[in-house]
């Protein structure tokens, strides 16, 4: 009974821990991620939003601002290198044999297996989903990336929309130009993943953790603060509003 039991749960434990390969695309939509409805997922609580001002709010059944409501992206979800080789983030994310209940506010570990990211690694927490998205499919948030940054989404956030420095602030543009520095303008590249817990660092900007986690990991690198440790911009492209 014993073993049967020891059995079952192994089981249990190796079916719900996500792994394998997959593909990635990018956006950054604006839009109130669908991880920050309440009851998606048994959480600490939503993932945060904030709104026009870039205030947090308090409520998790404020209306997207895409549908005419007040809720948006927070600026600060946009991605940052830990170091050279490693970088933090968030994403939409469809994997296989899943739903938002097993996805929401899980943290995957993404090794970069094509393009010029190739060998570099990257701990998204998934903080939304889509339709549009196939199996095992990770849609990194990094702002400009995607239709979704010319759409109603950030227009409705920030006003008249012309690439996000004017309009989204530090917080976009450092983002941005982490996709040409960090992410070397990466197009699409394929990853094996594999579900990881959150690192604190991250859980700390999306206000997210799942109770099924187990305790938060110890920061990458001693957490040295980007600024001092993240490459410097090589590129600052004028996508990226500078
Ligand atoms: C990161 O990469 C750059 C360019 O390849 C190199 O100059 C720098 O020393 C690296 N930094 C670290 C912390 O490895
Ligand atoms: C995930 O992707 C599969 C295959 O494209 C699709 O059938 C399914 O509806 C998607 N799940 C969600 C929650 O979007
Ligand atoms: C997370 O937030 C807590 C509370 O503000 C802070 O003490 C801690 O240093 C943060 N951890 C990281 C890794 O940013």
């Amino acid at each position: 009974m014993m073993n049967k039991l020891y059995f079952l749960s192994f089981l249990v434990a190796a079916v719900s821990a996500q792994s394998g390969s997959g593909k990635t695309t990018r956006y950054w939509d604006c839009c109130k991620p669908s991880c920050s409805w309440s009851g998606k997922a048994d959480v600490t609580s939503p993932v945060r939003t904030c709104n026009r001002q870039g205030t947090l709010l308090t409520n998790p059944n404020a209306v997207s601002g895409c549908d005419g409501g007040d809720s948006f992206t927070c600026t600060n979800m946009s991605p940052w290198a830990v170091d050279n080789n490693t970088a933090y983030g968030f994403a939409a994310v469809n994997i296989s044999g899943g739903n938002e209940g097993s996805w929401c506010c899980q943290c995957y570990e993404l090794s970069f297996t094509s393009g010029p990211v190739a060998g570099k690694k990257m701990i998204v927490q998934a903080t939304n989903t889509g339709g549009d998205l196939g199996h095992n499919h990770f849609d990194i948030m990094m702002p400009g990336g995607g239709l979704g940054w010319f759409t109603h989404g950030c227009p409705a956030q920030f006003g008249s929309w012309n690439g996000g420095a004017q309009y989204g602030g530090v917080a976009l543009v450092k983002g941005c130009q982490w996709r040409f520095d960090w992410f070397q303008g990466a197009d699409n590249p394929s990853v094996n993943f594999k579900q990881v817990t959150c690192p604190t660092a991250i859980t700390n900007v999306s206000g997210c953790t799942r109770r099924d986690a187990p305790k938060a990991q110890a920061p990458a690198q001693g957490q040295v603060s980007s600024s001092t440790q993240a490459p410097t911009p090589s590129k600052a492209p004028s996508s990226c509003g500078v």
